[in-house]
């Protein structure tokens, strides 16, 4: 199921590093088996392109009949130029402006509105639209406390008890609420709160509080193991017991809804692989450091979330294990992969690999210390291909100089 050693090797040598590889067939995979896990006629799965907007990514899911989860107007401009037709793109936004809700409502993206003060200036500017009303569904989970999107300590969604004044906003404008929505977190750690948050939705859910709907949206959060002795969620026992719950609902609401999924892990970061060239080894008083020509501006999740990612000595895999601190590349002391890792020896020049660096990595990447974000490849039915470039020094810099200079 994963790329071979010497698939990233060629990658490597094809393409320099640092670069991050994408396999295609894997994604693929990922999208297929959610509606073998899930057995709902109406499923719909809107994968959360924060996690990877690669235009290829979105290319090949596109294809495959997936919907998107999108978050800002850069990311309806982009799903609408990767070509998804606008009836698959629900727009989430977070403390959204006036501009942006306009722009976005041009579209005809349908909105999903999370502030009940939002959803009171949407009615007023648009009434009689349809619309999507966000809740907090009151469960924390997640794989950080960062992630955690449920509960009132945070601010996503409309507090499950606020559904009357969900319900008089919608009224005064007309508004027809056709769809709910919630989100619990990333890398939902318990099945159990899958199914309570979208208990919780459910509640509200009646056919006499909204009567116009025609989907429930329960969000993304799929968890994926990070650690290579992590357990994988039973997600076939957790799709029947999903199913379980939404037909059962269904049968009470009278109708059959939509269930709408908004993955984003766990469609791709299994998938995808950050290589990077081992230039500096140094042994500080015993300690082993090893310095790449990457940083954390490209890969943040360890820096950010304390997360693991599995590193592997793709030059010397047989190699004896050593404790190793991998760093990169950036004037920061915290400018590190991974701690006190133990990898087969390194020696300057090895490639290492980064895993599961499909998900919230490129798309979190920055030119911190300007150096330009790596290049981009992936493998499709066994064929490799650069799917994006990496600025030259020299296009960075210019960029930076045209936009300073347009005063
Ligand atoms: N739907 C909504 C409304 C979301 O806010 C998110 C993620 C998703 C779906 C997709 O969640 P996923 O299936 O990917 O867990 N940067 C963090 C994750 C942030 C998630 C933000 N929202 C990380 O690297 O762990």
């Amino acid at each position: 199921m994963s790329l071979s050693r010497e698939q990233l090797f060629k990658a490597a040598e094809q393409y320099g590093t640092p670069l991050f590889v994408y396999d295609a067939d894997r994604i693929h995979n990922c999208y297929q088996a959610l509606f073998d896990f899930i057995k709902w006629p109406k499923l719909k799965i809107h994968y959360a392109m924060k996690a990877n907007y690669s235009y290829h990514i979105l290319g090949l899911l596109k294809d495959l009949g997936s919907s998107l989860d999108t978050v800002s107007p850069g990311d309806v401009l982009m799903a609408l130029k990767a070509g998804f037709p606008v009836d698959r793109i629900l727009f989430t936004a977070n403390n959204m402006t006036e501009t942006e809700m306009i722009e976005v409502q041009k579209t005809g993206v349908l909105m999903n509105i999370g502030e009940l003060s939002r959803l009171e200036k949407f009615g007023k500017m648009f009434p009689g639209s349809r619309v999507c009303v966000r809740f907090n569904p009151d469960v924390k989970d997640g794989d950080s406390a960062k992630t955690m999107t449920g509960g009132d300590l945070t601010k996503f969604g409309i507090l499950l008890k606020e559904v009357d004044k969900v319900k008089a906003i919608a009224a005064e404008y007309k508004l027809k609420v056709v769809g709910l929505h919630e989100h619990t977190g990333s890398g939902l750690q318990h099945t159990e709160s899958v199914f309570q948050s979208m208990k919780n939705l459910m509640a509200v859910g009646t056919r006499e509080n909204f009567p116009d709907l025609e989907f429930l949206d329960f969000g993304g959060g799929f968890k994926v193991p990070y650690q290579p002795n992590e357990k994988r969620i039973d997600y076939v026992s957790m799709g029947k017991e999903i199913t379980r719950l939404f037909s059962e609902y269904c049968r009470s609401y009278g109708k059959e809804l939509g269930m709408y999924f908004e993955p984003g892990k766990y469609m791709v970061a299994e998938s995808g692989y950050l290589l990077v060239t081992v230039n500096t080894i140094k042994d500080n008083n015993g300690r082993l450091i090893a310095g790449c020509n990457s940083g954390f501006p490209q890969l943040i999740r360890p820096v950010l979330y304390n997360a693991y990612h599995h590193i592997r000595n793709l030059s010397n895999p047989e190699g004896a294990e050593k404790l190793y601190d991998i760093c990169g590349n950036i004037c920061e002391t915290g400018d590190l992969f991974a701690e006190q890792r133990e990898l087969p020896e390194i020696h300057e020049g090895d490639i290492l690999s980064i895993e599961n660096a499909g998900a919230y990595c490129y798309s979190m990447g920055g030119v911190y210390n300007l150096r330009p974000m790596p290049a981009e490849a992936m493998v499709k039915n066994g064929k490799l291909e650069l799917t994006r470039r990496r600025l030259t020094n020299e296009e960075l810099v210019d960029m930076i100089v045209g936009e300073s200079q347009c005063l």
